[in-house]
C-alpha cells in the first residue's frame, strides 16, 4: 500500500505545472445567421463572468473587441491555413504578425491553437503540423511572447485507442510519427496537450452500454462505477476516463509531466428523431455538472487535483452549422443572448452564474401611438430624469433616429434606474417588459450585461459574419467512439465481478 501511495504521489507530482485553478472557457463558434456584433458578444462574456474564450480564428474585430476586457484569449489557426504554415516559416511569421503581435498585450491572447482536430479531419496535413506548430513559436519566441502565449493543436479523443480500461489507453499508432515529436514540443515549450472530450457522443454509440448516468456525472450506483483493474481506480464519469486515457496513452510514449486542456466538451440541448438524449435537461445536466467538476479542481482519479480547463462547446447556437439537428443546437446561448437553458449552477463559484432568464428590458409596444410615445418619451427624458444623452447626434443610441428606438432607450432606462419596480413600465400603455436585450451595435442598454450601461467602444468594428472553421463535432459520428464503449462493456462487466 506504502508503494502504492509513493507511486501514486510521484505520477501526481509530474503533472505539476497544471496546478493552478482550472478555468471554464467557452468556444465562440460563428455559424449564426445574425451573429452579435462583437461588442455584443463581449457584453455577454462580461455579464456572464466569462474570463476565457476560444475563437476558431484569429478575427480582427473580435479581438478588438476583446481588447482590455480581462478575457484570456486562445485564437487558432484554420485548417485551410495550416499546409501554407506549416510549409513555410515565412507565412507563420506573417500569420503571427498580422493576428498575434497585432493585438498584444490589449487582448490577452495566451493560447495558439494550431488547426483543428487535424489528424482525423485533416489528415493530408499531418506531415506538416508539428513544422506548423514550430514556425508559429520561433515567431513568438522572436517577439519574445512564448512565455505568456502557448502553442498547441486540439486533438479528437478519437486518436486515442481502448481508452478503457484508461491505463490501456495509447495513441493510434498511424500516428505515432507525429505525436512523439508534437509531445516534444509540447513539454520542451511548457505547452499542454489540448484534447476535445465528448462524452456524448461515446454514449450514443455505445448502444446502451454507456449508462447515460454515467456520460451525464449523475450519481451512480456503486455497481455500475468502472473500475480500472490495473490501478483499481474507480471512474464516476466518462470525461474523468477519457482525460486519464489521454494522460496514460502520452505515458505509453513516455511523456509523463505534460498537462492537459480540453478544448470542447458539451451536451447538445435539441436533436432530431434519432438524437433523443440532446434535450434540454440533459445538455443542461452535463454542463451544470462538467462547471462544478472542474471549477471544483477535483482532477481526475489518476491525477486527483490537478487543474483540467475546459472550454465548453459552445457559446451560441449556430444555426448555419450544417449536418443534424444537434449539430446547431450546442449553444449555451441563443444569438439574441438570450440562455437556452439556466444551468444549475447554485453555489459553484460566478462564472456563468449570472443567468439572464430574469433580465427583462422596457421596451415600446408595436404599434403603439407615435404622438403618445413621444410624450411618454419627453416625460422619461424630462421629469423622469432619464440620462438621455446617449440619444443625442453623434452618440451611440442615436441611430436608429425614430421616436420608437429613442422611446424604448429611455423606457428601459427609467425602469432599469427604478429597478424594475412593478409599474414603471407602464408610460400609460405603450410600453412593455421583454426578455431580449434591445442592446444593438455600441448602443448597450442599461441593464445589460449586467452593468448599468457600460459599453465597450465598438463603434467602428463589423460584425464578423464571415466565419471560418467551427467546431467539428460531427466527425465523432463517423469515428471515434466505437472501441472505447467496447472496452467499457468490458470495464463494467469486470467492475461487477470485482466489487
Ligand atoms: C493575461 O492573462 C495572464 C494569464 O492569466 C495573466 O497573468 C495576465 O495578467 C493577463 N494580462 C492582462 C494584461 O490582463
Ligand atoms: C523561422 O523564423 C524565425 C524568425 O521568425 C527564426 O528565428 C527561425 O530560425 C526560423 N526557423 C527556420 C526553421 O527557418
Ligand atoms: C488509426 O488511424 C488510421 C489513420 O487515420 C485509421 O485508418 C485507422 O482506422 C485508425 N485505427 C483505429 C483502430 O481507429
Ligand atoms: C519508454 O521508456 C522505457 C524505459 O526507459 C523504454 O523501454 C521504452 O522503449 C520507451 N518507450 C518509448 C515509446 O520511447
Ligand atoms: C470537490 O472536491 C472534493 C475533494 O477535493 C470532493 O470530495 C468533492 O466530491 C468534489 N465535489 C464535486 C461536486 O466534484
Ligand atoms: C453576478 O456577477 C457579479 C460580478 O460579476 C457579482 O457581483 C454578482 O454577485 C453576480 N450575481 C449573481 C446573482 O450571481
Ligand atoms: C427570477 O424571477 C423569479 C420570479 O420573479 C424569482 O422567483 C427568482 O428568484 C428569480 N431568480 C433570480 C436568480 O433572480
Ligand atoms: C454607472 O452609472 C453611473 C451613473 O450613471 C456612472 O457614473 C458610472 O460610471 C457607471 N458605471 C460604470 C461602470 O459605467
Ligand atoms: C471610441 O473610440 C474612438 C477612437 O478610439 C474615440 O474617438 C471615441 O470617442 C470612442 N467612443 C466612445 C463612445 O467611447
Ligand atoms: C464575406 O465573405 C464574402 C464571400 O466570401 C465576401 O464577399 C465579403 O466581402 C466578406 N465580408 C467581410 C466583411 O469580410
Amino acid at each position: 500500500m506504502a508503494v502504492l501511495l509513493l507511486f501514486l504521489f510521484l505520477a501526481i507530482s509530474t503533472v505539476s505545472t497544471a496546478a493552478d485553478d482550472a478555468f471554464i472557457g467557452v468556444n465562440i463558434g460563428t455559424d449564426i445567421s445574425d451573429m452579435p456584433s462583437p461588442t455584443q458578444v463581449v457584453a455577454l462574456l462580461k455579464a456572464q463572468n466569462i474570463r476565457h474564450v476560444r475563437l476558431y480564428d484569429a478575427d480582427r474585430s473580435m479581438l478588438l473587441a476583446l481588447a482590455n476586457s480581462g478575457i484570456e484569449v486562445t485564437v487558432s489557426v484554420p485548417n485551410d491555413q495550416l499546409l501554407g504554415i506549416g510549409q513555410s516559416n515565412a507565412t507563420a511569421a506573417n500569420w503571427v504578425a498580422r493576428n498575434v503581435i497585432a493585438h498584444v498585450p490589449a487582448t490577452n491572447i495566451t493560447a495558439i491553437a494550431v488547426g483543428s482536430e487535424v489528424l482525423t479531419a485533416l489528415p493530408n496535413a499531418a506531415p506538416v503540423l508539428v513544422s506548423a506548430l514550430k514556425f508559429i513559436q520561433s515567431a513568438l519566441v522572436a517577439s519574445n511572447l512564448d512565455r505568456q502565449i502557448k502553442v498547441s493543436t486540439p486533438h479528437a479523443s478519437s486518436i486515442i485507442l481502448d481508452s478503457f480500461p484508461p491505463s490501456q489507453a495509447f495513441f493510434n499508432s498511424s500516428w505515432k510519427p507525429v505525436m512523439v515529436p508534437l509531445l516534444k514540443f509540447l513539454q520542451s515549450t511548457g505547452s499542454y496537450l489540448m484534447l476535445n472530450v465528448y462524452p456524448y457522443y461515446d454514449y450514443m454509440q455505445s448502444n446502451g452500454v454507456i449508462p447515460l448516468d454515467y456520460a451525464l456525472f449523475r450519481p451512480l450506483p456503486p455497481n455500475k462505477e468502472a473500475v480500472d483493474a490495473n490501478t483499481l481506480l474507480h471512474y464516476i464519469n466518462v470525461f474523468d476516463a477519457i482525460v486519464d486515457a489521454a494522460y496514460f496513452a502520452m505515458s505509453d510514449l513516455n511523456f509523463t509531466n505534460i498537462p492537459i486542456v480540453v478544448t470542447e466538451s458539451g451536451w447538445p440541448s435539441k436533436g432530431n428523431s434519432r438524437e433523443p438524449d440532446a434535450t434540454v435537461e440533459n445538455a443542461n445536466t452535463y454542463n451544470s455538472n462538467l462547471i462544478r467538476h472542474v471549477q471544483n479542481n477535483t482532477g481526475t482519479p489518476k491525477h486527483p487535483g490537478i487543474a483540467v480547463s475546459t472550454y465548453i462547446y459552445e457559446l451560441y447556437n449556430e444555426d448555419l452549422r450544417p449536418g443534424s439537428v444537434s449539430e446547431k443546437n450546442w449553444g449555451l446561448f441563443n444569438s439574441n443572448g438570450e440562455p437556452v437553458y439556466k444551468l444549475h449552477l447554485t453555489g459553484a463559484g460566478t462564472v456563468l452564474a449570472n443567468d439572464t432568464t430574469n433580465q427583462t428590458f422596457c421596451v415600446a409596444k408595436e404599434g403603439a401611438n407615435p404622438k403618445m410615445l413621444q410624450a411618454a418619451l419627453d416625460w422619461a427624458c424630462g421629469p423622469g430624469k432619464v440620462e438621455c444623452s446617449p440619444l443625442l447626434q453623434g452618440q451611440p443610441c442615436y441611430e436608429p433616429d425614430n421616436v420608437v428606438a429613442h422611446a424604448t432607450y429611455a423606457f428601459n432606462a427609467y425602469y432599469q434606474k427604478m429597478a424594475k419596480s412593478p409599474g414603471t413600465c407602464d408610460f400609460k400603455g405603450v410600453a412593455t417588459v421583454t426578455t431580449t436585450d434591445p442592446s444593438h451595435g455600441s448602443c448597450i442598454f442599461p441593464g445589460s450585461g449586467g452593468k448599468n450601461g457600460t459599453f465597450i467602444n465598438g463603434t467602428s468594428l463589423a460584425p464578423s459574419s464571415n466565419s471560418t472553421t467551427s467546431g467539428c463535432a460531427s466527425q465523432y459520428i463517423d469515428s471515434g467512439g466505437s472501441l472505447m464503449s467496447v472496452v467499457i462493456i468490458g470495464v463494467l462487466a469486470m467492475s461487477a465481478v470485482f466489487l
